[in-house]
């Protein structure tokens, strides 16, 4: 079971729910990640062998803590994160942590700015809210994520089981489906709240931009 449930609100957990009741559709839930969701989104992804990860919309750094535990000396990430007051909090939390204040639709440009070759990342972890998101801007970042992961790379992001019934949340769940070989769902996260699951996606082996 996830302890974190039974805490009084901390700060990081305060600090979300501000930012959620000042931009309810960039941040798409009301309260950080549990650990069991964290857990679930690493899960089977070798992150031990990567040699170039990189995190959407990293929040609290609840995903963050999951990776940074588990990738090897010398491999390269960076994270994205597009509010600057969650960004402030990033870097106090993980002060080595390489982060830009951008939108995840730029992540070609960023890969190119730490040398990151189109192709050439292993993982993309996503905190993104995307059923909150335009269909536009699903595509945008899912058609740059097709861009830079390596071919058999892996992309994994959540969604919440509520969302996941709303019209966006279909048109999410369709759109991975078009883009990836493979699209498999995890287990759900009870726990986590809202109940969440992973999608946890495989672009084609055969090398295509
Ligand atoms: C659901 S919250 C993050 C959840 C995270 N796992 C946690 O526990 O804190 C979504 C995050 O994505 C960020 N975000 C929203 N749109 C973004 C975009 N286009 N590019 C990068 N970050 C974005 C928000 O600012 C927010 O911090």
């Amino acid at each position: 079971m996830d302890g974190s449930r039974s805490r009084p609100l901390g700060g990081q957990t305060q600090r979300f729910l501000r930012e959620f009741l000042i931009r309810p559709a960039t941040v798409g839930a009301i309260a950080p990640s549990s650990r069991g969701l964290a857990r679930r989104m690493v899960e089977g992804l070798s992150l031990e062998q990567a040699t170039a990860v990189v995190e959407y919309g990293p929040g609290t750094g609840a995903f963050t803590e999951e990776v940074l535990r588990r990738l090897a000396p010398g491999a390269r990430f960076f994270a994205i994160e597009r509010s600057p007051d969650m960004a402030r909090d990033l870097r106090r939390r993980f002060p080595y942590l390489k982060l830009y204040e951008e939108s995840a639709a730029d992540v070609e440009r960023l890969c190119l700015a730490e040398g990151i070759h189109p192709g050439e990342v292993d993982c993309v972890i996503s905190g993104l809210p995307f059923a909150a998101f335009p269909t536009q801007l699903q595509e945008a970042i899912i058609t740059a994520t097709l861009r830079v992961l390596k071919p058999g790379g892996r992309f994994v992001t959540f969604a919440y089981y509520v969302a996941h019934l709303k019209k966006a949340g279909r048109e999410f769940r369709r759109l991975l489906e078009r883009s990836f070989d493979r699209v498999e769902l995890s287990r759900g996260v009870m726990f986590n709240m809202p109940p969440a699951f992973v999608y946890r996606c495989r672009k084609s082996d055969a090398a295509r931009g």
